[in-house]
């Protein structure tokens, strides 16, 4: 296979070399083009055909729906990572390139542990916001606000060791953020972290505990939360990512990059899915199970509604997770003793999408997001907070892209574009407009 590709524009060819990842991906350097031609540049709306770094952190196959975190399988046998290890040694293995050993991951553990309480004056931020605030608008402005407590994690050019504890902190910090959100919602004392619980235990008794009763948490939701965070972990180059890699890109600091990631994930074509699934479904219940209207619905081109959590920008195939998660749906329900006819719906809107030619020709599966809307229910988490759990999950994938390109010394992201407003024209006085 040639390693150089060709272009010809205006009668001349220009040799442009051609880079293959170790998974045999084929890429067009085009990084020299506009010297080469004298300023013509490649356009590409939402960047379907444009691989913006090189990266060795996350592997996805579209066509075969693999994904792979460090070369460790999710697709077959994720089961290896989300069966028999934990969040944490996943996140490690993100940010750090490796599975930890025991010493290894005892003091990551240490770190994080010693790192889940927030600043006390964080709550007074809290209480300013309304009652009804949504929690990933929370979330993203207290993740940006750690940059005041935190003067010195605002270079990240300072040091290894100043940058590996920003990471270690908002690991930490970010279920006690999340849980306080909720609590703010709902109008409950925040709780404060019980670092004798492990990190699932720990978010969900912040979540769901009270002062007024004891509680524990039950393992069946832990074990479920830590899988569908493992899923969540990371996705390669997606919405979110992105930006949080070109905000990096300016050299702004790690919590500004990740709020501005949060901002991102939460729109309902990314992260947000999760939320505007469940509302679909309930949508259809209360319509009477008229699953039909909705598929009819998306497939009318002159309605903006999309069957959501269909679709995919890469998985035409499959989506690995959502193949997994719907299997953890039935076990986790079932051990919880729930019967969610919402699960019905969803498996009733599947089955008639996946026989339907516009859906089949078209290549558009369930995704990550059309399952586990139903898990968190059945665990008791309300629907506004689906994205913030989306977001506990992809919060090392976040943190291992923005230090990959940290550490490739990424120049500046700084798209291009094709100028189409006016010409040069001359001003006119108000009077004469
Ligand atoms: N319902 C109906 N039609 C759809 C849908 C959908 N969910 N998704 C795509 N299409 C159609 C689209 O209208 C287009 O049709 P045509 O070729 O006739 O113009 C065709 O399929 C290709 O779609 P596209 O918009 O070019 O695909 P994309 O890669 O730009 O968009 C997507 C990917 C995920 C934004 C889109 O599939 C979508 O909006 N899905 C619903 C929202 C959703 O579930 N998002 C969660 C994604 S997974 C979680 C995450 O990682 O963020």
């Amino acid at each position: 296979m040639s390693n150089t590709a060709q272009l010809i524009l205006d009668g001349k060819t220009y040799e442009l070399p051609v880079i293959e990842g170790t998974e045999h991906e084929r890429a067009i350097d085009i990084s020299k083009l506009r010297s080469l031609t004298g300023g013509v540049t490649t356009i590409d709306p939402g960047y379907k055909n444009t691989g913006a770094t090189k990266s060795a952190i996350t592997f996805l196959d579209g066509e075969k729906g693999i994904l792979r975190y460090r070369g460790y399988s999710i697709g077959y046998s994720i089961e290896e990572l989300a069966e028999r290890s934990t969040f944490l040694e996943v996140a490690y293995l993100l940010i750090y390139g490796e599975l930890p050993n025991e010493e290894q991951f005892s003091s990551w553990k240490s770190e994080i542990t010693m790192h889940t309480m927030v600043h006390e004056e964080i709550k007074n931020i809290l209480d300013g916001f309304p009652s009804n605030a949504h929690p990933m608008g929370v979330l993203s402005s207290l993740v940006s606000a750690l940059t005041a407590f935190y003067p010195k994690s605002l270079d990240p050019n300072r040091s290894i060791k100043q940058v590996d504890l920003s990471i270690a902190r908002i690991i930490a910090k970010m279920p006690t953020i999340a849980a306080w959100a909720f609590k703010n919602e709902i109008g409950h004392p925040v709780n404060y972290p019980d670092n004798t619980l492990d990190y699932c235990e720990n978010f969900i008794k912040m979540m769901f505990a009270t002062p007024a009763e004891t509680y524990s948490v039950d393992p069946v939701v832990s074990d479920a939360l830590n899988k569908l965070l493992i899923l969540h972990a990371d996705h390669e180059q997606n919405c979110s990512t992105s930006t949080v890699r070109i905000v990096g890109s300016s050299q702004a600091s790690l919590y500004s990059s990740i709020s501005a990631g949060i901002s991102a994930l939460w729109g309902p074509l990314h992260g947000g899915a999760n939320q505007a699934v469940i509302e679909m479904l309930e949508g259809i219940k209360s319509s009477g199970g008229d699953t039909k209207k909705y598929l009819d619905k998306a497939k009318d081109k002159n309605d903006p509604f999309r069957l959501m959590g269909f679709g995919h920008r890469v998985y035409k195939n499959f989506d690995p997770r959502a193949t997994i998660i719907k299997k953890a749906a039935d076990g986790v329900l079932a051990k919880l003793g729930v019967n969610d006819p919402v699960l019905d719906i969803a498996r009733g809107l599947e089955e008639a999408a996946l026989k339907d030619e516009y859906f089949v020709s078209r290549k558009l599966y369930p995704n990550v997001d059309f399952y586990s809307g139903i898990i968190y229910r059945a665990m008791g988490i309300p629907t506004e907070m689906f994205t913030v759990m989306f977001t506990l999950g992809r919060l090392p994938g976040w943190i291992a892209q923005w230090k990959e390109m940290r550490e490739n010394n990424e120049p500046i992201g700084r798209p291009r574009q094709v100028y189409t407003g006016h010409n040069s024209r001359p001003y006119m006085e108000l009077g004469e407009r």
